[in-house]
């Protein structure tokens, strides 16, 4: 259709996207079996990709989904793993019409394993680089932090010599956490982010996923973000929201991954309308495509079907992505 068309070639950046959660069935069982990996016994979703697959569309919370996530991304072992990962991504994302993306790691749930925090990043590193030269995308990587996890073991990983180098010699630019928010609020990791503010380092957080809108706030006081991941839940609070938008603070939504993981009934109860009326800017994005059954046009295309954007409201929407990326202002140019 001519609108699927417009939302295409819109000049779309992606700032909500894990690594590890654009790790389809397929590529997860061709590692499996190249790694020597074997995948849990008991559970007839690992039958088969297909079964897999069909799990993936039975997810009831956000843990549901993470002890899958988990399990899945113990296939990856060698930089080639991370590196086929994350160019499968790219490939999806360029087809998609994304000319920038801000993309998510999860440093302990590799290192806890036995992976190298250098195995990791050379491999997604790999894929960054060939995604600018041969697709023309521009990225950043971010590093988050598991907030299901004790607190100590985040500052320990945060301390490393080789996270400290990669963020040293800029291959990673910013932090956020992420995994499972109820019961974790973000003041937990006050240390972490302070330290993180010191090294110059960008900053965002999940929360007001399925966690209250006094997350939203907590991560604004305490941790200092300066972009809030998900965020749907602002919209129970005007006053906040109002700060938000004042603040020019952008949420990274993502409407179909709301869905799946039953934060919401459907994409009309995302609060788009209300974001876009209070002038909170916000990106729509994929979080964990291979997952939830959606790369980030589906959820452009998911958005519109539900809530019937303008032309004019679809710009807006995308400027306001573009202005809030951690790219280079003369990158944003290009872009605008
Ligand atoms: N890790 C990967 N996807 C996530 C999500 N949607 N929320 C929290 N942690 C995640
Ligand atoms: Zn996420």
């Amino acid at each position: 259709s001519p609108l699927h068309d417009f939302l295409k070639r819109l000049p779309k950046c992606e700032h909500h996207i894990h690594l590890e959660g654009a790790l389809s069935p397929a590529l997860l069982f061709k590692l499996a079996k190249q790694n020597s990996i074997t995948l849990p016994q008991g559970d007839p979703a690992f039958a088969s990709p297909d079964a897999l697959l069909s799990r993936y569309k039975d997810f009831t919370s956000l843990d549901d989904f993470l002890q899958y996530y988990y399990i899945g991304m113990s296939a990856l072992i060698h930089s080639a793993d991370f590196e086929a990962l994350a160019w499968d991504y790219f490939q999806h994302a360029s087809a998609d019409g994304v000319h920038h993306a801000e993309v998510f790691f999860d440093p302990q749930a590799h290192v806890s394993r036995d992976v190298s925090y250098a195995t990791v990043v050379t491999g997604f590193q790999a894929a960054c680089e060939r995604a600018e030269k041969e697709l023309g995308i521009t990225t950043i990587l971010t590093a988050c932090y598991l907030r299901h996890l004790p607190v100590a073991d985040s500052l320990a990983m945060f301390h490393h010599p080789d996270v400290q180098e990669s963020y040293q010699n800029g291959t990673v630019k910013g932090i956020g956490l992420d995994s499972s928010e109820l019961n974790f609020p973000p003041n937990l990791f006050k240390e972490l982010y302070g330290k993180a503010s010191e090294r110059g380092l960008r900053l965002t957080s999940h929360a007001g996923e399925e966690g209250p809108v006094e997350y939203i706030r907590d991560a604004l006081d305490n941790l200092g973000i300066e972009r809030i991941d998900h965020g749907i839940r602002l919209a129970d609070d005007p006053e906040l929201m109002k700060e938000v938008a004042e603040r020019q603070i952008m949420l990274s939504v993502c409407p179909i991954s709301n869905v799946v993981l039953r934060c919401v009934k459907s994409v009309k109860e995302v609060p788009i309308r209300k974001f876009l009326a209070a002038g909170v800017r916000f990106s729509i994005n994929s979080d964990d495509p291979a997952y939830f059954g959606g790369y980030i046009l589906d959820n452009y295309c998911a958005v519109h079907e539900a809530h019937d954007l303008s032309i004019k409201e679809w710009e807006t929407v995308c400027r306001a992505g573009i202005e809030g990326s951690w790219c280079s202002d003369k990158r944003k140019g290009e872009m605008l």
